[in-house]
């Protein structure tokens, strides 16, 4: 963790849950409990057809909501898009951008990636920008060359410490239980926060949060966000479990 930063643990729900699952958001905001509060920023970015609906069962918990992805248009003929506009509309305060997901299984470059960092700008979104690297290139031992080369395609133009956050995953770890050591963690992320230097300045580049992702999970968040520069958690998986959401949380505070 980085002292000076609150952290953030944000779910990533993917394409998972109907509306009987927002029992699960009420969960986690019961059990954001002052302590909690204190200590760590929630947010949970459901299917964007609970979005609105999520965003009103967290109201006055003090856990923000987000979407999955936005469109890099304002509005239009773009059947099946979700302008960032209608994110913020629904009751979002945060946008994944450049999932791996959305990556590979509907090749979205870094350009794209950053078009739409930038949409979600532009409605008063923070994006969590995606970066990281396959397995393949871990093993070539590319990874930090991978990532560093993501961050500078993919990252909006004039962003700052309070509206941007940047989330370190490794394609390899996302879903599988497999995990980078501590040692691979705390590299990366020194490296991304250098790279934000060169791209942000110093200043701003040392207040962006860093999130780890990839197989968070209660059994292995402390040891994850005990890592420099580490600052909060992409989650997937054990985000649809209110008592795994909240124990990563713990770690965190
Ligand atoms: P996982 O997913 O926690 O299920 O590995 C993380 C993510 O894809 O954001």
């Amino acid at each position: 963790m980085t002292r000076s930063i609150r952290p953030l643990v944000a779910g990533n729900w993917k394409m998972n849950g109907l509306k009987a699952d927002l029992a699960i958001a009420a969960d986690i905001a019961k059990g954001y409990d002052a302590e909690l509060k204190a200590a760590v920023d929630l947010a949970l970015c459901p299917p964007a057809s609970l979005l609105a609906s999520a965003s009103d069962a967290l109201r006055g918990s003090h856990i923000a909501s987000g979407g999955q992805d936005c469109s890099t248009q304002d509005l239009g003929a773009f059947t099946g898009e979700i302008s960032a506009a209608m994110l913020a509309d629904a009751g979002a305060s945060f946008a994944i951008v450049g999932h791996s997901e959305r990556r590979t299984l509907h090749g979205e470059t870094d350009a794209a990636v950053k078009a739409k960092a930038q949409a979600a700008l532009k409605a008063a979104l923070v994006p969590i920008v995606c970066v990281g690297e396959t397995k393949d290139e871990r093993e070539a031992g590319r990874a930090v060359a991978v990532v560093t080369g993501q961050l500078h395609g993919s990252l909006p133009e004039a962003a700052t410490a309070a509206t941007l956050v940047v989330a370190y995953e490794p394609v390899w770890a996302i879903g599988t239980g497999l995990t980078p050591t501590a040692a691979d963690v705390a590299e990366m992320h020194a490296a991304i926060r250098a790279e934000l230097g060169l791209l942000l300045g110093d200043e701003e580049a040392a207040g962006v949060r860093l999130l780890y992702g990839g197989s968070v999970k209660p059994s292995n968040a402390a040891e994850l966000m005990n890592v420099t520069h580490v600052d909060g958690a992409l989650v997937g998986g054990a985000s649809l479990k209110a008592e795994d959401f909240l124990a990563i949380a713990r770690a965190c505070a």
